[in-house]
C-alpha cells in the first residue's frame, strides 16, 4: 500500500462513516484517482484491501461510472455537457472550438489534456456549462471555450478554480453556489474531499451571502479538516 499518510487517514475517516467497508468503494476510488492521477491496477488493490473486497469488484464499480478513469487524462481534463439544456444551447459548437482549439477529439488525450463529453453537470440554468478537473464554468460560448483552452496551454495553472474560471471564461450562471468546498483543483480528479467538506463549510460560515460570489472567497484558504 503506497498511498501517503493524508490519504490513509482520509480513507479510514470516510469508511468510519459506514456500518459496511465497502460503502466506502465509491470515495475511496477518488482519493485513488488523486495519489495517482487516475486509477491504476495499484490504486484499485489498495481500495479493495482498505474495503475488504476483491479488485474485480472495486474494478467494476470503476469502470461502472464515467467520472472514474482508468487511464490517464492529461493534466486537465475538460468535461463539455452534451445533455439536453447544453445541447439546445450550443455545447456542439462549444465542444467543436475547444477540439479545435486543442487539437484533441473527444474521447481523447494527448497527455496535457483530455477532452471529453459529459452527462449532465448539474448546471443546466447556466448552458452550455463545462467542467475543468471537475470544477465547474456556466455560460461559456465558443470563443471562450477557445480562450480556456490557450490559457491552459499557455498559463498552465497549478490549480483549477470554479471562481477564476467563471470570471475569465464564463457567463450567465444558473445560481450562486450554496457551499463552496475549501479546495481547488490540482489535477484530473475532483478537490471535493468526497465527504465531509460541506459540512465543515457551512459549520465553519463557508455559506456565501446572496448575491456574494466574489472570485477566491472561500477558496485555496486551506482545509477545515
Ligand atoms: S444539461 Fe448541461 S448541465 Fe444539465
Amino acid at each position: 500500500m503506497s498511498w501517503s499518510e493524508d490519504s490513509l487517514q482520509r480513507a479510514d475517516q470516510i469508511i468510519s462513516l459506514y456500518p459496511e467497508k465497502r460503502s466506502a468503494i465509491m470515495p475511496l476510488l477518488y482519493l485513488a484517482m488523486k495519489e495517482d492521477g487516475y486509477l491504476t491496477p495499484e490504486g484499485i488493490a489498495t481500495v479493495a484491501e482498505l474495503t475488504e473486497v476483491t479488485a474485480a469488484q472495486v474494478q467494476s464499480v470503476a469502470t461502472f461510472y464515467l467520472m472514474y478513469k482508468t487511464e490517464p487524462v492529461g493534466d486537465y481534463l475538460v468535461s463539455v455537457c452534451s445533455s439536453i439544456s447544453c445541447y439546445l444551447l450550443g455545447a456542439d459548437d462549444l465542444l467543436h472550438a475547444i477540439e479545435d482549439e486543442s487539437g484533441i477529439p473527444a474521447g481523447e488525450s494527448d497527455g496535457s489534456m483530455g477532452v471529453e463529453h459529459a452527462e449532465c453537470i448539474g448546471a443546466c440554468g447556466g448552458a452550455p456549462a463545462l467542467l475543468v478537473n471537475y470544477e465547474l464554468v456556466e455560460g461559456v460560448t465558443p470563443e471562450k471555450g477557445r480562450e480556456l483552452v490557450r490559457w491552459l496551454r499557455e498559463a498552465r495553472p497549478e490549480s483549477i478554480s470554479t471562481e477564476e474560471m467563471q470570471q475569465l471564461f464564463g457567463g450567465r450562471k444558473s445560481f450562486d453556489w450554496a457551499v463552496r468546498e475549501p479546495d481547488a483543483a490540482t489535477g484530473p480528479f475532483p478537490a471535493f474531499q468526497t465527504y465531509g467538506t460541506a459540512v465543515a463549510a457551512q459549520a465553519g460560515g463557508g455559506r456565501p451571502k446572496a448575491g456574494g460570489s466574489e472570485p477566491g472567497a472561500g477558496v485555496r484558504e486551506g482545509s477545515d479538516e
